[in-house]
């Protein structure tokens, strides 16, 4: 078979589910994933995603009949679950008919995927184990994406190679399966696909391309930094709890780690209360994101990364990325027919 018959074999479930050329998704990404880089994916043949973070429901409105005005290709959009919006998107979702929802930052409530489904919607969630996939399907979730936590952004505590095994081998015939975290070559993602995937999602490689609006500096950092550098945040005690996010480590991060010793210290002699010292670690990356993603501020704000930054070392259009991808993915497949044909 040829390499590309072989790929066509390999992607047509993700294709067919999420109806476009190139079962690639961009995954959102708050601050970063508006219309402009969306519509510029979708229109590639590509699977844009965009995010909802926290945003007044007016501007998700806006940006949805924006990416409309610009393409008629598929899109979907993400609902962070546990964002004060959250209530006020879902509805602004369900108006707008959106085609595909994915709900992240949390477990999506029955009622919720139940409504989003009624508007003819298709829901995806991510699942963190096998437990997780479980109960996401039996509550009618339509696909999963399985991100690792070399993925940037808000992680889990999974590596990607073990959540494959847990979920991936085992529920890759129920529902269509996306993979994520660390990808930004086509050779990683032939062997996904190879393994069962229906597709890959990709944060990072996106963030750096040519039609993100993020800062010149900000592009500017990501492409300079290694893979070593985007790390998570530490928790140093159980006292004080930190959500982890991998991102590329600057002077924001260490000031954080310093302000945990510090609050963990007045914990410890009674100076300051578990709860004050919690909103304290709170508020401190409040807005950071935004900061770095607008203003360019790489020293103190937060450069929410995946350890596949050390492997984007250009900025490359949408269309480039999808085809150097896609490039990818026929000459690994070359390689691995070579490998396994003996005549
Ligand atoms: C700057 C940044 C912001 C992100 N924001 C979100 C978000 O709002 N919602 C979400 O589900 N994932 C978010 N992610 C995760 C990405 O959608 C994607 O799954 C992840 O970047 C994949 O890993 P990679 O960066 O190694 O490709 C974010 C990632 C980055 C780098």
């Amino acid at each position: 078979m040829e390499e590309k018959e072989l790929l066509e074999k390999l992607w047509k479930r993700g294709k067919d589910f999420l109806g476009v050329e190139y079962p690639i998704i961009s995954g959102a990404m708050t601050w970063i994933s508006d219309h402009t880089l969306v519509s510029a994916v979708s229109e590639a043949g590509g699977f844009g995603v965009l995010a909802g973070g926290n945003s007044p429901a007016e501007w998700l409105a806006n940006e949805i009949d924006k990416i409309r005005s610009i393409t008629d290709k598929p899109f979907g959009v993400n609902l962070i679950v546990i964002a004060p919006n959250y209530k006020k998107h879902l509805e602004v979702v369900k108006e707008k008919k959106v085609d595909f929802v994915i709900f992240a930052g949390n477990f999506p409530m029955d009622k919720d995927i139940a409504a989003v489904k009624e508007t003819g919607a298709k829901t995806i969630a991510f699942a963190s184990n096998e437990g997780s996939a479980r109960r996401l399907i039996s509550r009618g979730i339509d696909a999963l994406i399985l991100e690792g936590n070399e993925a940037g952004g808000h992680v889990g505590y999974v590596s990607l190679v073990v959540l494959l095994q847990q979920v991936l081998f085992k529920f890759r015939d129920r529902v269509p399966i996306f993979t994520a975290g660390g990808i930004a070559t086509g050779a990683m993602a032939a062997h996904l696909l190879l393994a069962g995937a229906s597709g890959i999602q990709m944060g990072t490689i996106f963030a750096v391309s040519k039609e993100s609006n993020a800062h010149p500096e900000f592009k500017k950092r990501y492409i300079k930094a290694k893979a070593r550098e985007a790390v998570a945040t530490p928790q140093f005690h159980q006292a004080l709890r930190v959500v982890p996010v991998r991102a590329i480590r600057n002077k924001g991060m260490d000031e954080f780690s310093e302000l945990q010793i510090k609050l963990l210290e007045q914990i410890k002699k009674g100076e300051i209360s578990q709860i004050e010292a919690q909103y304290e670690v709170e508020k401190f990356w409040v807005g950071a994101l935004r900061r770095a993603v607008q203003e360019g501020d790489v020293e103190r704000g937060s450069l929410m990364a995946g350890q596949s930054v050390g492997l984007v070392d250009r900025e490359m259009s949408v269309r480039e990325i999808i085809e150097y991808i896609t490039q990818g993915i026929l000459e690994e497949l070359r390689h691995v027919k070579e490998l396994i044909c003996t005549d």
